[in-house]
């Protein structure tokens, strides 16, 4: 998720669950070929299996970028057609490529004459007036004759002009029984659910329908609840058994990466929603928040703020015993 996810944040999240799928947020293709590669594409091995996603909508282009992730050892690489952002629009790509199913094949195919890794594409159910029934499923054809390995459907549209992308994830309503008659139509075609999934309960009923379920701002922003996806959803022991132990478990990655240089808030940013609704959360925030972003934070700052939510625990069982 732009400006919300990267590597830092892709590491605290694999200490959580073993298993599930993990995606970078969109980097484009000129990023790729232009940019600072070593840095936007760096990863850590533990965090396998992990998807780079990609914006762009020149088929040579995304062939070339998907080759290099292949090469980097990526699992997977993702193309973006969700994004619904003026900028992502000036570039043709993102959302805006629901109206072009061909050209969409066309870098499909593209990519996947270049890499043995999956090729996934992530969409909406529809852009604009462009979003009946038979849309969606030309679309879906079209991007499964391609050769598409996986196609992930964040189930509401999306306006390309007069929302903002914020907006696009709200305003548009949620329609899961689309992308169940999608997958209905499409037996043999992978097909994810996106969008509006808060915990497993719903991720349980959903996978039912679909092969997979992907969540986005609610493991950003709660990422505790990632623990249960190893037991419920794939038969593994839970990693940790308190936010506490997966704080622990992080100091070690945190020490690497400020002996690299990295700030400390840089990645503790990520963890500040681990103790969400449980006693001492908004002490623990604060001091991150005022503490972590000063030029010379060292992991003592983290300590200290998980030492306040210790307090707050042990203060909570005494007062429970009295
Ligand atoms: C800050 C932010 C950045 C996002 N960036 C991306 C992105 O880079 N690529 C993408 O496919 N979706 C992106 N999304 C959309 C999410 O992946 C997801 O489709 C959407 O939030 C709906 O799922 P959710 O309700 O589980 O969050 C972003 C969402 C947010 C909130």
């Amino acid at each position: 998720m732009m400006e919300w996810t990267d590597r830092h944040c892709r590491f605290f999240h694999r200490l959580l669950t073993r298993r599930a799928h993990i995606y970078t947020e969109m980097i484009t293709t000129a990023a790729v070929i232009h940019g600072d590669r070593a840095r936007l594409l760096a990863y850590d091995p533990a965090e396998h299996p992990v998807a780079l996603q990609l914006g762009g909508s020149e088929p040579m282009e995304l062939a070339h970028c998907a080759k290099i992730a292949a090469d980097l050892g990526y699992d997977e690489v993702n193309l973006n057609v969700g994004c619904p952002s003026d900028r992502v629009q000036h570039g043709r790509f993102g959302a805006c490529l629901m109206a072009e199913p061909r050209l969409v094949g066309d870098c499909v195919a593209a990519m996947k004459a270049s890499v043995k890794i999956a090729v996934t594409v992530k969409c909406r159910i529809g852009v604009d007036h462009q979003d009946g029934e038979g849309d969606l499923e030309q679309f879906t054809r079209v991007v499964q004759t391609a050769g598409v390995d996986a196609l992930i459907v964040h189930a509401r549209k999306a306006w390309l002009s007069g929302l903002s992308p914020r907006e696009n994830r709200e305003i548009p309503p949620l329609d899961y029984e689309r992308v169940y008659r999608l997958k209905t139509a499409h037996p043999r075609l992978a097909i994810v659910l996106n969008g509006g999934v808060t915990d497993l309960a719903q991720s349980t009923s959903h996978l039912a329908r679909v092969d997979g379920v992907m969540m986005g701002r609610t493991a950003y922003q709660e990422p505790w609840g990632l623990i249960d996806v190893d037991p419920f959803l794939f038969g593994l022991p839970a990693r940790f058994l308190s936010p506490q132990a997966v704080a622990q478990a992080l100091i070690p990655y945190i020490e690497r990466e400020l002996a690299r240089g990295t700030r400390l808030n840089a990645i503790t940013r990520h963890v500040l929603g681990l103790f969400r609704g449980m006693p001492g959360t908004r002490a623990f925030r604060r001091h991150l928040a005022t503490e972590a972003i000063k030029p010379r934070a060292g992991i003592e700052t983290l300590r200290a703020a998980l030492a306040l939510v210790s307090a707050n625990e042990a203060a909570l069982v005494q007062s429970s015993a009295a």
